[in-house]
């Protein structure tokens, strides 16, 4: 039987959405610098209408607005009616926004250009979802989509991980479940953006420094603490623990503060397709 979004853990359009969208300054600087090999993969040389799918609070739509040929047309989608609102009122008129499942829903036309960062990780049914978002894209358009590497390479959600993992019981990640890294392994999504009808696909490995938000090893622990999924089991677990955890990733933060920051290196994956 398919689990719901909620049962799969990862309910964006109620409180995930929204504890992202308190979290936002924060996850938009700790991401930031995936933006300019996603936005060069999707060679914008003439004006274009652009979607961005699973846009969260449209700090990618905003950088891609700003990057495409005067006269194109920018638009992000997402699930969580929080992230739309605030994706909304952070854009002005550079954007528009609209709220819905892109696993089902079929804009009134096609675009040429389909985006995403971090966005197409977490359909229940990927095979229908990219069936779908087929018909968004035009002939000869062209789609870039970031999703993170292995979980191993990805160096805060790994040191989370391994930190939570010290104190308490971790149930292991099913790598085929909605997650971060599902496609951790791009042949995966490469063989689903194939199936689903999309042309000349291809990846490529990013890696990059990213800003832990937070002046002080400390403070940036606590942000990783409070922001990620992985922290989810701490979240009910008796003080002492969460107080040993951020003890632990402190020190973890710690060897990786420079120039007045936490900066932990992560593998992405580009991964490209045409219609
Ligand atoms: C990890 S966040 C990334 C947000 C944003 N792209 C960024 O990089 O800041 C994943 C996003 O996917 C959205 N999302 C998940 N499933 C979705 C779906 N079926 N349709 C639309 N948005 C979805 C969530 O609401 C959330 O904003």
């Amino acid at each position: 039987m398919q689990k719901s979004l909620s049962e799969s853990g990862y309910d964006w359009a109620s409180g995930r959405g929204a504890l992202w969208r308190d979290k936002l300054d924060g996850m938009e600087a700790l991401l930031a610098p995936v933006d300019m090999p996603l936005i060069e993969a999707l060679a914008l040389d003439l004006p274009c209408r652009i979607a961005e799918i699973a846009c969260g609070g449209g700090g990618t739509t905003r950088a891609i607005a700003a990057a495409a040929p005067a006269g194109s047309e920018v638009t992000g989608f997402d699930i969580s009616p929080d992230l739309v609102a605030a994706a909304t009122a952070r854009a002005g008129d550079v954007a528009r926004f609209v709220e819905a499942d892109v696993s089902t829903y079929r804009p009134d036309r096609p675009f040429d250009r389909l985006a995403s960062r971090f966005g197409v990780m977490f359909f229940e049914d990927p095979a229908a979802a990219f069936a779908n978002l087929r018909h968004w894209l035009a002939p000869g358009g062209r789609l870039a989509f970031a999703v993170w590497g292995p979980a191993a390479e990805v160096g805060f959600m790994a040191q989370l991980r391994a930190t939570v993992a010290s104190v308490m019981e971790v149930a292991s990640a099913d790598p085929d479940a909605p997650g971060p890294c599902r496609y951790g392994d791009p042949a995966k999504l490469i063989a689903l953006l194939g199936a689903a009808g999309f042309e000349d696909t291809a990846s490529r490995s990013v890696h990059c420094m990213l800003p832990v938000p937070g002046d002080t090893p400390e403070a940036a622990a606590a942000f990783l603490l409070a922001s990620s999924s992985m922290a989810a089991p701490l979240a009910d677990a008796p003080a002492e623990l969460r107080e040993r955890a951020h003890a632990r990733l402190t020190e973890i933060c710690s060897g990786h503060f420079e120039d007045g920051r936490v900066q932990m290196p992560a593998r992405v994956e580009i991964v490209t397709a045409a219609g």
